[in-house]
C-alpha cells in the first residue's frame, strides 16, 4: 500500500475565508469543524490550512508573532485540539503552513533581536551596518521589488527582509534558530498534526558574503535592468537547513514536508532532496503556470516534469493557490472541470485550492475593501482569498455578517448548497473523480504514458495490470475525434452524462473530458 499521502487529494484551505463560526465576519477553527462533513462527501485525504498563529494579519497570517500559539481570531488551542481530533475522526489528516524563513516584528524574538547590538538574540536575524554613504549594504530587493533592508533608528543597522519590512528574515545559518524551530516543528506534531507545507522554501539563505545580486539584462527573463536573484535565492545552504528540518519531521511516523519551491523546473527537482534528504514533494505548479492553456504545451509540461522527476520521487500536481488567478478564471468554467479531470487523473498527490470544486472564480474587491498590502505593489491577492459560498442566502452562508472580504459576485447560484442538489455540477465531477482516484488502482501508481495527440487533444493511458485508463481530453470548444488506443468503456465524462462503450474513434464535444475504462489488458500506444 503506498503511503496516505502518495493518493491522497488534499485541500488547501485559507482559515479567514472558510466559515466563521461566531459572526465576527473572520472564517475561524470551528467554523472549518462545522463543514468537515463537506469535505469528507467530497473525499477529500488531508486539508492543509494557511496560517493559524497569532499575527498583526498583514500578510494574512505569514507575519507569525508566535510559532506555537493561535490566532484568537481563528480560536484557541483547544479549538485547534477540536480540529485534529474531528478531522482524524473522518480519517483525515491535518497539514500546517510552517514559515520559518521569516517573522513578524512583533515577534517577541525580533523585539529582543532589535533592542541592542549585544542582545543574545541579535544574530537571530539579519543585521548588517550601511555602507559608508549610508546606503543599504546590497541591492537586494523585496518582493515588493523595493529595497530589501529597512533601518532600525535604534541600533543604526539595517535588517533584511525578503517579504514586507514588517516580515524581517530569521538567520537560518545560526544553530539556535534552527533549533528553536525544530522546537515548533515537535511541538506540533505532538499535538497530532499528521505535515507541513513549508512556505517560500528556496530563500531560507542568503549569501554568507552578502554580494550584489547581478543585473539580468536577458529580455527573456524580464525587462532590461531586472535583478537576477542569484545571492538570496535558491543558495546551496538552504538543502542542509531543510534536511535538518525534514530529519526532525522523520522522527514522527508517517508525517508529510511538501515545499513551496518557486523554480525552473531542473532546480527544483533538487529539493526532492539528492545528497541529503529534501522535501518528500517541492510543489509542481506546471499545469497551473503553463500558458496559454493550450494541448500542446500542456502536455510538453507534464512531459518535463515526468522526465525530469528524480528516481523514485512521487509527482504532485496543483491547479490554484492563494497567490495565483483562480483556475476557473483563469480557464473559464467549462475548462475548469477538464482541469480538474486532468489533475485528478495524473499521477500523484493532488492539491485541491478551496473553491475549486465549485468553480469559484476571483471575485471583484472594490478599492475601499482591499486588504493585501502588495495591493499597492500591483500585485494584489484579495480576488483568490474571498469567503466560501456555502448557500444562497445572506453573506453565503460564510457568516452571519458582512465578511472580512467580499464574496464573488455570482454566489447566489454558485455556492456549496446550490451545486450539490444539482447532480450535473461542477461539485458533483469533483466528487466522481476522487471516488475513481479511489476505486481504481491505475489512479494509485506512478505510471504515466502520453498518447500522441492533435489539436485541441490531450491523450494519456494509466497502464494497470488489472484495467488501464485511457484519459482524454478536448482543451478546446470546438467538437474533437480522438482515436482509442483500444476497446472499452467511458466511465466518467467532465458533463457527468455519458457512460456507454466506446471503440476506436471516439467524438468528444467542445470542453469536454472523458475518462475510457480499457477492457484490453496491455492495449497498444
Ligand atoms: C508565500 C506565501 O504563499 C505568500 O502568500 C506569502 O505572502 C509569502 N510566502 C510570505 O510568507
Amino acid at each position: 500500500m503506498p503511503t496516505w499521502w502518495k493518493t491522497s487529494a488534499t485541500y488547501s484551505l485559507f482559515p479567514a475565508s472558510f466559515s466563521d463560526s461566531n459572526n465576527d465576519g473572520y472564517g475561524d477553527l470551528d467554523g472549518i469543524v462545522a463543514r468537515l462533513d463537506h469535505l469528507a462527501w467530497l473525499g477529500i485525504d488531508a486539508v492543509w490550512l494557511g496560517p493559524i498563529y497569532p499575527s498583526p494579519m498583514l500578510d494574512a497570517g505569514y507575519d507569525i508573532q508566535d510559532f506555537c500559539g493561535i490566532n484568537g481570531k481563528f480560536g484557541d488551542l483547544a479549538a485547534f485540539d477540536r480540529l485534529v481530533a474531528e478531522l482524524h475522526r473522518r480519517g483525515m489528516r491535518l497539514i500546517l503552513d510552517f514559515v520559518p524563513n521569516h517573522t513578524s516584528d512583533r515577534h517577541p524574538w525580533f523585539l529582543e533581536s532589535r533592542s541592542s547590538r549585544d542582545n543574545p538574540k541579535r544574530d537571530w536575524y539579519i543585521w548588517r551596518d550601511a555602507k559608508p554613504d549610508g546606503s543599504p549594504p546590497t541591492n537586494w530587493i523585496d518582493h515588493r521589488k523595493e529595497c530589501a533592508w529597512s533601518w532600525d533608528e535604534g541600533t543604526a543597522q539595517y535588517y533584511y527582509h525578503l517579504f514586507l519590512p514588517e516580515q524581517p528574515d530569521l538567520n537560518l545559518r545560526n544553530p539556535d534558530v534552527v533549533a528553536a524551530i525544530e522546537e515548533v516543528l515537535a511541538f506540533w506534531m505532538e499535538r497530532g498534526v499528521d505535515g507541513f507545507r513549508l512556505d517560500a522554501a528556496m530563500n531560507l539563505v542568503e549569501d554568507e558574503l552578502f554580494r550584489d545580486e547581478p543585473m539580468d539584462d536577458d529580455i527573456a527573463n524580464g525587462p532590461p535592468g531586472w535583478m537576477d536573484h542569484l545571492f538570496t535565492s535558491d543558495r546551496p545552504e538552504t538543502h542542509r537547513v531543510i534536511a535538518g528540518f525534514r530529519r526532525t519531521i522523520d522522527h514522527y511516523p508517517e508525517r508529510l514536508f511538501v515545499g513551496e519551491v518557486i523554480a525552473p523546473l531542473v532546480r527544483m527537482m533538487e529539493y526532492y532532496g539528492r545528497r541529503e534528504p529534501g522535501f518528500h514533494m517541492p510543489f509542481n505548479n506546471q499545469i497551473m503556470k503553463t500558458e496559454p492553456w493550450a494541448a500542446r504545451k500542456i502536455e510538453a509540461a507534464i512531459d518535463q516534469y515526468m522526465i525530469l522527476l528524480p528516481d523514485g520521487a512521487w509527482p504532485n500536481w496543483v491547479l490554484g493557490s492563494h497567490d495565483v488567478s483562480r483556475a476557473a478564471t483563469r480557464l473559464g468554467p467549462e475548462q475548469a472541470r477538464v482541469a480538474a479531470m486532468l489533475q485528478l487523473t495524473l499521477p500523484g498527490t493532488a492539491f485541491i485550492y478551496y473553491g475549486e470544486e465549485i468553480g469559484l472564480g476571483d471575485a471583484e474587491v472594490p478599492p475601499d475593501r482591499i486588504r493585501d498590502p502588495y495591493e499597492a505593489y500591483g500585485q494584489g491577492r484579495d480576488p483568490y482569498r474571498a469567503p466560501m459560498p456555502w448557500a444562497s442566502d445572506a453573506h453565503g452562508g460564510f457568516s452571519g455578517v458582512e465578511p472580512w472580504l467580499p464574496l464573488a459576485a455570482d454566489y447566489p447560484t454558485r455556492n456549496v448548497a446550490a451545486l450539490r442538489a444539482d447532480p450535473g455540477s461542477i461539485l458533483h465531477l469533483y466528487r466522481a473523480l476522487l471516488a475513481l482516484r479511489r476505486d481504481k488502482p491505475a489512479l494509485q501508481t506512478e505510471t504515466y504514458r502520453p498518447l500522441r495527440a492533435e489539436g485541441d487533444l490531450l491523450m494519456f493511458m494509466r497502464p494497470h495490470e488489472q484495467e488501464s485508463l485511457a484519459v482524454v481530453l478536448n482543451l478546446g470548444s470546438a467538437q474533437q475525434e480522438a482515436v482509442l488506443p483500444g476497446r472499452g468503456r467511458i466511465i466518467l465524462s467532465t458533463k457527468l452524462d455519458r457512460a456507454e462503450a466506446a471503440e476506436g474513434r471516439l467524438v468528444l464535444r467542445p470542453d469536454e473530458g472523458v475518462v475510457v475504462a480499457l477492457s484490453d489488458k496491455s492495449p497498444a500506444g
